[in-house]
């Protein structure tokens, strides 16, 4: 089992490069199954995640090749299985994402019902009710599920709620329909522009991606030959921004694209940090006592949920009381019992916490529950009086490329440690 060992009280300082979109790639990588022939991707985040799905994608017969540490060669022409490997899909939530494909491709597919970061209730019916929509029969249980479909039509589909998934996953079931999908009260999020965009380069019909409503023209099929670059991860960008703040640093963070953060500088702003934008990267720096303020969660342009407990730390150490509401996830303010052990004063119940700012945070053995929660409690022992270990890395390890490394570049007294 590895842990990360922090001995805390740093500024971080200096220069950070940001890594491709994860939530991009894990979508993307699944879209190369429905091009007949052969994609090369690069600005690919060397992470667990997006290795667990290149070996899904070889267990379909897909041929597989990293010719570097961020580029990835698909090449999907003869796919020998539509059934994916059950204990490998189950293991983390955008499996989800080979449903869509598959049923586009090939119009039959089993894969595990979806595993991925322990955030509370995470259903699937809206990407049901979407593929059933197209004519597609789904059934599901005992841990999988299966959808097959003679052939798909387009159709007209208004999601009940604004989710990432299932618009991404009804662009992928959609782009070889018959005739024409509209998707509406889609999600936004620059992922699922950068998966439209993906799809327009090897041939798709996509129209209105990055608004409330998505048209698809279906076409006949996607060729391959074509080298796509994914999009700078807009997370692990607003996690760097977080750590200059809560840390009193200075950072410059590289291969970035500021517009996605939009939502994030006017919250750094309004607590005190500083700003700089200059197009492709963007300087946090911060020397004084962090201003308290209220979050709310809510689908991009709103404030994401994937960066409230990196806020929330910085938030803990705020000058006043701040609240934040979730409203997207119901379990996701689990390391706020990790952050009092370290001294914060955070009262949650239900989708509700209030942070009392505390005047400093203490080194403490800590245990991450789901991705983003660890990338918070590295930056809560980074910025603590002391010495704190983090247990449960292989969350982290799914979402961020070599972050020690990153960490270390900028100061921070980390080691990982393999402890048997
Ligand atoms: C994606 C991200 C995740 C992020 C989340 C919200 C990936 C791989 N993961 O997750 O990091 O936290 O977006 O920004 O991109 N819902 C339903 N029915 C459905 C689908 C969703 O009720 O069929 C609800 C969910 O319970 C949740 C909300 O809609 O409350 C948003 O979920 P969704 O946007 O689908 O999240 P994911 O795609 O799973």
């Amino acid at each position: 089992m590895e842990k990360f060992v922090i001995e805390g009280n740093t500024r971080l300082c200096g220069e950070v490069e940001i890594s491709g979109a994860k939530n991009a790639a894990v979508a993307i990588l699944p879209a190369t199954l429905l091009i007949d022939g052969i994609t090369t991707l690069e600005n690919v985040p060397n992470i667990s995640d997006v290795k667990i799905i290149c070996e899904i994608l070889c267990s379909l017969g897909a041929k597989v090749t990293w010719t570097d540490i961020h580029t990835v060669v698909v090449d999907s022409t003869n796919l020998t299985c539509t059934h994916a490997p059950l204990e490998m899909t189950s293991k983390f939530r955008a499996s989800y994402y080979l449903l869509g494909a598959l049923l586009g491709r090939c119009k039959d597919v089993e894969v595990g019902l979806p595993g991925g970061c322990n955030l509370g209730a995470r259903p699937i019916d809206q990407h049901i009710k979407g593929f059933e929509a197209l004519g597609a029969e789904v059934e599901y249980g005992q841990g999988k599920i299966n959808a097959k479909a003679d052939e798909l039509i387009g159709n007209s589909i208004y999601f009940d709620v604004v989710s990432v998934g299932a618009t991404i996953n009804l662009i992928l079931a959609s782009v070889l329909a018959k005739g024409t999908t509209v998707l509406d009260n889609v999600a936004k999020e620059p992922h699922i522009v950068d998966v439209a965009n993906f799809l327009t380069t090897v041939g798709a019909d996509i129209r209105g991606a990055g608004t409330d409503v998505i048209k698809i023209n279906g076409v006949e099929k996607l060729t391959g030959n074509h080298t796509y670059s994914i999009v700078p991860d807009q997370i692990e960008t607003g996690t760097f921004m977080l750590a200059a703040l809560a840390s009193k640093g200075d950072i410059l963070i590289k291969n970035c694209i500021y517009e996605h953060m939009d939502c994030l500088s006017a919250k750094i702003l309004e607590m005190g940090g500083k700003i700089e934008n200059f197009g492709d990267s963007i300087r946090v720096y911060s020397d004084s006592k962090i201003h308290p303020t209220n979050i709310k969660t809510l689908p991009y342009p709103g404030f994401p949920t994937d960066l409230q407990p990196q806020i929330g730390v910085a938030l803990s150490i705020a000058d006043g009381t701040s609240i934040i509401n979730e409203s997207i996830w119901d379990s996701r303010f689990q390391y706020t019992n990790e952050l009092n052990k370290m001294g914060a004063k955070i009262t949650s119940q239900g989708k509700t916490a209030i942070f009392e700012g505390v005047e400093k945070l203490t080194g403490a053995p800590l245990y991450a529950s789901d991705l983003r929660a660890g990338a918070a409690l590295l930056i809560a022992g980074i910025i603590a009086d002391g010495k704190s270990e983090i247990y449960n890395i292989h969350y982290i390890d799914r979402g961020y490329e070599n972050i020690e490394e990153k960490l270390r570049k900028l100061g921070a007294k980390i080691e990982r440690i393999n402890e048997e």
